[in-house]
């Protein structure tokens, strides 16, 4: 059996993703944290795509830089094949216009929170999420996706979810399509999944 995507939230969301890259493609990981959406995007685009991954703390840069050289290894691929179709972006996801450069990604991920393993007081907030995801929303190419993990199991993700829906609920609906993926018998709040394609 392939993976059972309804209890793993992060996967499904890059399965939901990947109908919408191709290879050649830009995309952005908004989130880079230990680097899995990041070296699941470098796949995806191929060699001749790119991938602009953010994150605000050094720690997820270096992690991120681990893990690609590791998938290089484990994908049999010459070293350097993945980190070359990735920068790796030491800033806010909010700025991420700034990094764009007119470019027009197809997809651009968010896995909301704080880095596993990491400083859980570093996490996304809502006030920073909604600038990146609109941001993100007026970047993205027709037809393009914006996708978000949320975690409303502490304080400020449960803020953060609350501003994000409230946000696409209000995205008009003649120009955008906009899904929210909840996990409707589970206990503890666990991740959900936000949507967002525009025409
Ligand atoms: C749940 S982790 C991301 C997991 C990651 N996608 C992965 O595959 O391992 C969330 C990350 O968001 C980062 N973060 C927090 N605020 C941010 C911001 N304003 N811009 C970019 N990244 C931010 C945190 O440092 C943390 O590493």
């Amino acid at each position: 059996m392939r993976e059972n995507l309804i209890t793993k939230t992060a996967q499904w969301a890059m399965e939901v993703v990947s109908h919408y890259v191709a290879e050649g493609d830009t995309v952005v990981d908004g989130t880079m944290g230990n680097g899995h959406d990041t070296a699941a995007l470098a796949r995806l685009v191929g060699p001749e795509g790119r991938v602009l991954a953010f994150d605000v703390q050094e720690q997820a840069l270096r992690n991120t830089t681990e893990l690609l050289k590791e998938e290089e290894v484990r994908l049999g691929l010459k070293t350097g094949a993945l980190q070359s179709r990735v920068r790796l972006i030491c800033d806010s996801n909010a700025n991420l216009r700034s990094y764009i450069d007119g470019l027009k990604p197809s997809a651009v991920v968010f896995n909301l929170g704080y880095l596993p393993g990491g400083d859980k007081n570093v996490t996304t907030t809502a006030d920073e999420t909604l600038r990146a995801v609109t941001e993100a929303l007026d970047a993205v190419k027709p037809g393009g996706l914006v996708a978000a993990v949320m975690y409303s199991g502490h304080e400020q993700g449960a803020a953060e979810k609350e501003a994000l829906l409230a946000w696409a609920r209000e995205l008009p609906p003649k120009e955008y399509h906009a899904a929210y993926v909840a996990m409707w018998n589970q206990k503890k709040n666990p991740p959900e999944l936000l949507l967002v394609t525009k025409k």
